[in-house]
């Protein structure tokens, strides 16, 4: 089965500036999906580094998973990524966007290409599962026909279609988090970004979900994975960073048998 959408809406916002070599310890490659070079974040003036000097790329279809301990700075790392927050110094390219160079009007472009899904499900109460989804398509000025055609199709392939109509108090923790990846999901971004995604979910619903990640990213999108589960890393067995006190102490190909969270 194809999961991706029809594409029938055009992007509008300018095509992204082409990414300048710098002499920088690690060279800046085009052909990076997620690029941080020596990304520092301080949220308060007198406070610590949450984030100190990380240094990261990320290949295009890549899964990689982001480990460490509370407080260690995955969160605010996905923040940087997701321009939910800026860094205090340091580059960042994800997409092939500069976020140097972005300025306001290409946020929605930049919300196009990537996907956040979190812990807390964060849908909407009052709207049910498939307007949940369609507001992702809504917001981004997609026809109502185009709604009526990609939204039944994403549902499909996180398995809820018959449960297009229900609200989200109706649902399991498990089929929450599913309608959250597909409204991630539905405008097909390039990245999808999941903080903690299955924190609050039993071990069935969290294979479910973990089994949902990787055939999205089967189909070509990048995965990023935030986790504090030994057991994802352990079976998963893909690249793993870690995190430590805002730095980057390990970053393996295969977090597998071995390696600890
Ligand atoms: N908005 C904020 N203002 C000030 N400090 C913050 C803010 N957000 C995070 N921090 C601090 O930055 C550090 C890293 O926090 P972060 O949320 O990134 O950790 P985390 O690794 O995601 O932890 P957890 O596993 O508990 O989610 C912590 O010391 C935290 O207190
Ligand atoms: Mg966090």
């Amino acid at each position: 089965m194809d999961w991706r959408v029809q594409q029938t809406k055009k992007e509008t916002a300018p095509t992204p500036k082409p990414v300048v070599e710098t002499k920088q310890r690690r060279p800046i490659r085009q052909c990076n999906m997620i690029m941080m070079d020596r990304v520092s974040k301080r949220y308060e003036d007198d406070g610590l580094l949450a984030l100190d000097n990380v240094s990261l790329s990320i290949a295009p279809r890549e899964f990689a998973i982001v480990i460490g301990a509370s407080g260690a700075g995955k969160s605010t790392l996905l923040k940087m990524l997701t321009r939910e927050e800026k860094p205090t110094k340091g580059k960042i390219v994800v997409g092939g966007i500069d976020y140097d160079k972005l300025d306001d009007r290409d946020i929605p472009l930049l919300r196009r290409r990537i996907g956040v899904i979190f812990q807390d499900f964060r849908l909407l109460p009052n709207r049910t599962v498939f307007e949940n989804v369609a507001l992702s398509l809504e917001i981004a000025g997609y026809s109502n026909k185009e709604i009526r055609d990609n939204v039944p199709r994403m549902l499909e392939v996180v398995g809820l279609r018959s449960k297009a109509d229900k609200f989200p108090s109706h649902l399991s923790g498990g089929e929450k988090q599913r309608v959250a990846i597909a409204r991630a999901m539905v405008r097909q971004p390039k990245i999808l970004f999941a903080d903690e995604p299955t924190g609050n979910l039993d071990s069935r619903n969290t294979w479910e979900i973990v089994k949902l990640l990787l055939k999205i990213n089967s189909f070509g999108t990048t995965v990023v994975l935030i986790t504090h589960s030994n057991e994802i890393v352990r079976r998963l067995n893909t690249r793993t960073i870690k995190l430590d006190h805002g730095k980057i102490v390990a970053d393996v190909e295969h977090g597998g048998e071995g390696f600890q969270a």
